[in-house]
This record gives C-alpha cells, sequence and structure tokens, in this order.
C-alpha cells in the first residue's frame, strides 16, 4: 500500500521506521511518501498560514501551498484522500479495515485553527478523527491511522500475530494473557490455562471477555450481534 502524508512537520514520521512498520516498509509492503507543505510555499518565509477572515483566535492553513502539495502527488484511481480531523468520522476497527481496502491513501495533517476549508472542498474525500479529543495537529493521528490499517496489509504481521483473534474483532474486547513463570511475586497464573483443556481455556477466555467488555466498555455490549 501506497500511504502519502502532507504535513508541515515531516519530522515527526520518523517513529515510523522502528517496529513492525519499519519492517513492512524495508520489505517493499508499505511505501509511506512524506511531503513537506512548506516546500510549496510561495512566501520568502516559507509562510503556510495566515489570519481568519472573519476574525477569531489563531491562525489557519493557506490553501495554495496545500493545492499544491496535492497536485504534485498526480493522483488517478483507487485513492483515498483524508483529512485528520477532530470533526471527522470516528476511526473504528471497521473503518480502518475498509480503509485498508485501498491501493493509495493521502493523509492531510492540519495546524493551527485549520485548514481553509476550499482546500478541503477540492481535495478531500473524507475526515476521520481518531476520537473525542483535540489534538495539536494532525500528525499524531495520521500514524495511528496508518499503524492501524497497516496491520491489514498482507504479510505486515508476522504468523505469530493475527488480527483475528483481537480487541474488537467481534465487539468484544480481548481476554488476558500470561507468561512464564507461572508464580510470579506471588500472584499464580489461573489454574484453567495449564490444565491442557483447550475447551475450558476457550470458555474461560471468552467468559473473561465479557466480564471486560461489561467492566470498561458496555456500549461495545450492544453493538454486539
Ligand atoms: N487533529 C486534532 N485532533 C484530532 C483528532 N482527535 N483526530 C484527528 N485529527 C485531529
Amino acid at each position: 500500500m501506497r500511504i502519502d502524508v502532507l504535513t508541515l512537520f515531516p519530522e515527526m514520521f520518523s517513529a515510523l521506521d522502528h517496529s513492525i512498520l519499519g519492517r513492512a516498509t524495508r520489505k517493499g509492503l508499505l511505501d509511506i511518501n512524506v511531503v513537506n507543505i512548506r516546500d510549496f510555499s510561495k512566501d520568502k518565509h516559507k509562510k503556510c498560514d495566515d489570519y481568519p477572515f472573519g476574525g477569531g483566535a489563531g491562525m489557519v492553513m493557506m490553501a495554495q501551498p496545500v493545492c499544491d502539495a496535492f497536485d504534485s502527488l498526480g493522483l488517478d484511481g483507487d485513492v483515498m484522500r483524508i483529512y485528520m480531523s477532530p470533526k471527522g468520522r470516528k476511526l473504528t476497527q471497521s473503518l480502518v479495515k475498509e480503509l485498508s481496502a485501498y491501493r493509495q491513501l493521502v493523509l492531510l495533517c492540519g495546524h493551527y485553527e485549520g485548514v481553509d476549508q476550499r482546500a478541503l472542498d477540492l481535495n478531500i474525500d473524507m475526515e476521520v478523527s481518531i476520537g473525542d479529543y483535540v489534538l495539536t495537529g494532525g500528525e499524531l493521528p495520521a500514524m495511528v491511522l496508518i499503524d492501524a490499517v497497516s496491520r491489514y496489509i498482507p504479510d505486515v504481521l508476522g504468523s505469530e500475530q493475527s488480527t483475528v483473534d483481537e480487541s474488537f474483532s467481534d465487539n468484544l474486547l480481548e481476554y488476558p494473557q500470561y507468561t512464564r513463570p507461572q508464580n510470579f511475586r506471588g500472584l499464580e497464573v489461573p489454574e484453567v490455562l495449564v490444565s491442557g483443556n483447550h475447551q475450558k481455556v476457550d470458555e474461560w477466555r471468552e467468559k473473561l471477555k465479557l466480564e471486560i467488555t461489561m467492566k470498561n466498555r458496555p456500549d461495545l455490549l450492544e453493538k454486539k450481534e
């Protein structure tokens, strides 16, 4: 999958050079192209923001550098162009799955009080929010989206990892996990997990998934089919 990111802070995306996403990039499964919007500023000081028409606090990202950055990508075909914004559609596991089907994503990261609406009208297919809180910019949300979507690209996760049996896959949260030693600081691993009885283990895990979901996210139980 190809992902283009338009941002004023390209250095932030070095976080994606590590761990599973770094490996996916080196293997050619993921191609992340970070574009500095500032390179498209026509101002001698590379300014990309200006005062809002109508007044109000803060600055607005100008349409021209954003639109020229989009034009430079020469987009066509199976592309989804996304603006990261607290006003957007909430990023859920099902939206993540939907987005993973595209050949190419373009992510626009806003800063200041937002982006001139005309740049959005001309270039954006969907606005996406990572949750009901406001961050200082769209860079961290873009990285969250990239991480979540990349897990669905074939071969990105090793055979020991999987998107099948995990939180949200059946609208329930994940059961707790344990590894050696069997006794740690006086705390024993639940007996059933060392019993060797696979049916009992499955029953215990299902029960714990329900309990944890009921405690932390009862809203998910209403959505369960
Ligand atoms: N930019 C600022 N806050 C955001 C959020 N919650 N989701 C996506 N983009 C954002």
